[in-house]
């Protein structure tokens, strides 16, 4: 991925402060200018605290008060800031419906599409064949592991067919057995599906290992330290994970993370 593919969203010299009653302000991101390719897995790195959540929010849409533009473009159109792309967002526990079931968890954002009875079925059957969930599909979110409950999150994500799927340290709360996993899940459904991927992450391997590129900020507020190619070869195998590429690439990530004040 690079930059002869077309952006599918662009962010110019976004910035965000939070106020509070007592009038102190928080400067969480300043002067984020940035490409989402199309396409690409994006990871965003960056202490805690240096606005990648706030930064994910605002590229979902889900907070509107920020300085700066974003837009997305296509061949057809102008940018424009109304015509954000629909997202999916997975957060880093699930919010699951506890009373409904893997089916109907998975359905939730397709109640009151357009779709009938038999296409959102037909829907929901391929994304849970997608996330390895079909067996499951009348169990409870409680009698689901974690890395199940986080895969359901991403079908429920997927179910509208976004173009571009957010997740804020999707597997941070797993262990280190079951993260390995759901990243190659992940790296899967990517490519079954062509979907955008942005994701925030704490972890440089899982960044290095999962991106096309990877964008480090710094502490707050945040700002771009830096934007990489990752230098890595796809398919990403776990002969990816013993090369000396991968060692020295999560090396420069690791000395800018310090830089950036962690
Ligand atoms: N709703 C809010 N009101 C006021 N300040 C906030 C709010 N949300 C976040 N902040 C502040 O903005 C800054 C960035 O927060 P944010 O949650 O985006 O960071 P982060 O990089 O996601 O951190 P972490 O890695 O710990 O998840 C922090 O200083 C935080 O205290
Ligand atoms: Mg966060």
């Amino acid at each position: 991925m690079n930059s002869t593919h077309p952006p599918l969203l662009t962010l110019k010299d976004v910035g965000k402060e939070y106020k509070s009653r007592d009038m102190t302000s928080t400067e969480a991101l300043r002067n984020i200018s940035l490409n989402i390719v199309a396409g690409e897995i994006l990871a965003i790195i960056g202490p805690s605290g240096s606005g990648k959540s706030t930064l994910l929010r605002i590229i979902a849409g889900l907070d509107k008060e920020f300085t700066g533009e974003i837009n997305r473009v296509t061949a057809s159109e102008k940018p424009s800031k109304k015509s954000l792309p629909s997202t999916g967002f997975v957060f880093q526990s699930p919010t699951l419906l506890p009373w409904r079931t893997v089916r109907k968890n998975t359905e939730l954002g397709l109640e009151g599409s357009n779709l009938t009875r038999s296409e959102i079925d037909r829907r929901v059957d391929d994304l849970l064949a997608l996330t390895g969930l079909a067996d499951f599909s009348t169990a409870y979110p409680h009698q689901l592991s974690g890395g199940m409950q986080q895969r359901l999150s991403i079908a429920r994500a997927l179910a509208y067919d976004p173009p571009l799927l957010l997740m804020d340290e999707p597997f941070g709360a797993l262990d280190y057995i079951t993260r390995e996993q759901l990243q190659d899940d992940l790296l899967r459904i990517w490519q079954n599906t062509g979907k955008t991927i942005v994701v925030v992450t704490h972890a440089v391997d899982e960044a290095a290992y999962l991106a096309d590129r990877v964008c480090v900020l710094t502490s707050r507020p945040g700002k771009i330290r830096a934007i990489h190619d990752v230098p890595l070869p796809r398919p990403r195998t776990l002969d990816t994970k013993s090369s000396i590429e991968f060692a020295k690439f999560q090396g420069v990530l690791r000395e800018e993370l310090k830089d950036a004040g962690n």
